[in-house]
């Protein structure tokens, strides 16, 4: 029974993996190491770097899922990035997207060029002549992120791994902001999806992991010696909690994703608001994408507020649903001001060239009901 839809998927895959006394959820196996038969004779577990049943399981589910052939569940979103990079050599050279996550930037720019000697071009993918044209003998990969943080621009996955593939690059795709529920990279010619599950997998903000998920069987063999020896595996009882959260991702995401909707085509007809960012309104220029390779818009809007700091400071105070705090993803709604939290790295002059304000403030849209969302902005922008 290969056809199984989404939300059918997302509560019976890993099934498989449960054995013997038939628990109808995969147990915590906290043990480091299993016990052997005899000499040279191995079960299917043998160390928890390695292998781990609760970890497993989770795993199997994430590569269904995402459509590929196997998944490797990391200690965080920056681990599942970093152990990417493994697959390269020191002197690669990458084209990444020009908005990507400020972690990855960092990782990228002050780790991996200082100690491995890795370079990195930041172009927006969705010029491809530009992407041809950053393309050296030593390219190795292109990294997409789609949505981007906050601004939400989208990268036609398709087309650029097209043309990663007849440059024979590894194309990776960050999926945090999506899941496989919202888009399917791997479908659309990705060899790579990475995770940050700390988001919309584990859905309920409480703990941080990242994946990376294969779509064919010799990347899945590197990036699993790869894994086996860097060692920055998530945890069983981690991968235990990212499963429970897997479960219900298909409702989660559905609600999320349509008080989104109504939370930004609200946004869009207040005078106070200067522009609403969301790919699921007919008014963002690049809807078609969205519609394109997107389910829905997502579950993450973001906006620029007219008025000065002391304005957005004030609206940010009153709201009592949408809560200050840094990540998304979560049940519960959550505000995010870039300037100040996700991009407080980024120098002034820099950040306003990429778009982002004072007064750009990122909305994770929870499962709350949309009206009460809405009453609380409308509280916070208006009174
Ligand atoms: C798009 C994206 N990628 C990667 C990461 C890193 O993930 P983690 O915080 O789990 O290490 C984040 C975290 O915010 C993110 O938003």
């Amino acid at each position: 029974m290969n056809s199984k839809k989404f939300a059918t998927q997302v509560i019976h895959s890993g099934d498989q993996a449960v054995q013997q006394t038939n628990p109808i959820f995969p147990p915590i196996t906290t043990a480091s190491t299993f016990v052997q038969p005899n000499i040279g004779e191995f079960g299917d577990f043998n160390y928890s770097r390695c292998d781990n049943p609760t970890r497993s399981a989770y795993e199997s589910a994430l590569a269904e899922l995402e459509g590929g052939v196997y998944a490797t569940a990391t200690a965080s979103g920056m681990a599942a990035t970093a152990l990417a990079l493994e697959l390269f050599p020191a002197d690669s050279h990458a084209i990444v997207m020009s908005s990507v996550y400020g972690g990855t930037h960092r990782l990228f720019e002050t780790l991996r060029s200082r100690t491995s000697g890795m370079s990195f071009s930041y172009v927006d993918l969705n010029d491809l002549a530009a992407v041809e044209a950053c393309i050296q003998p030593n390219t190795q990969f292109i990294w997409i992120e789609t949505p981007t943080n906050p601004l939400l621009e989208l990268v036609d996955i398709e087309a650029v791994c097209q043309l990663a593939k007849q440059r024979e690059l590894v194309s990776i795709v960050d999926n945090t902001f999506s899941t496989a529920w919202n888009q399917q990279p791997l479908a659309l010619g990705a060899d790579i999806v990475m995770l940050s599950t700390s988001k919309y997998i584990g859905g309920h903000s409480d703990l941080i992991g990242g994946a990376l998920i294969a779509a064919d069987k010799a990347l899945a063999q590197q990036l699993d010696r790869c894994k086996t020896t860097v060692g920055a595996i998530a945890s069983p009882f981690d991968s235990y909690l990212a499963l429970r959260g897997l479960k219900t991702l298909d409702i989660r995401m559905e609600r999320q994703s349509s008080n989104a909707l109504k939370v930004a085509q609200w946004l869009e007809q207040q005078p106070t608001i200067e522009q609403v960012y969301y790919p699921g309104l007919e008014t963002h220029p690049q809807h078609a994408l969205c519609l394109k390779q997107m389910r829905t818009g997502g579950a993450v809007v973001s906006v620029r507020l007219k008025g000065d700091e002391e304005a957005v400071k004030q609206f940010v105070g009153k709201l009592q649903y949408f809560m200050l705090a840094e990540s998304l993803g979560g049940v519960e709604s959550m505000i995010n001001h870039a300037a100040t939290m996700s991009h407080a790295g980024v120098p002034e002059a820099e950040r306003e060239k990429m778009g982002i304000y004072y007064q750009t403030l990122r909305l994770s849209v929870g499962i709350e009901d949309a009206d009460d969302l809405i009453a609380d902005l409308e509280q916070a922008l208006n009174s």
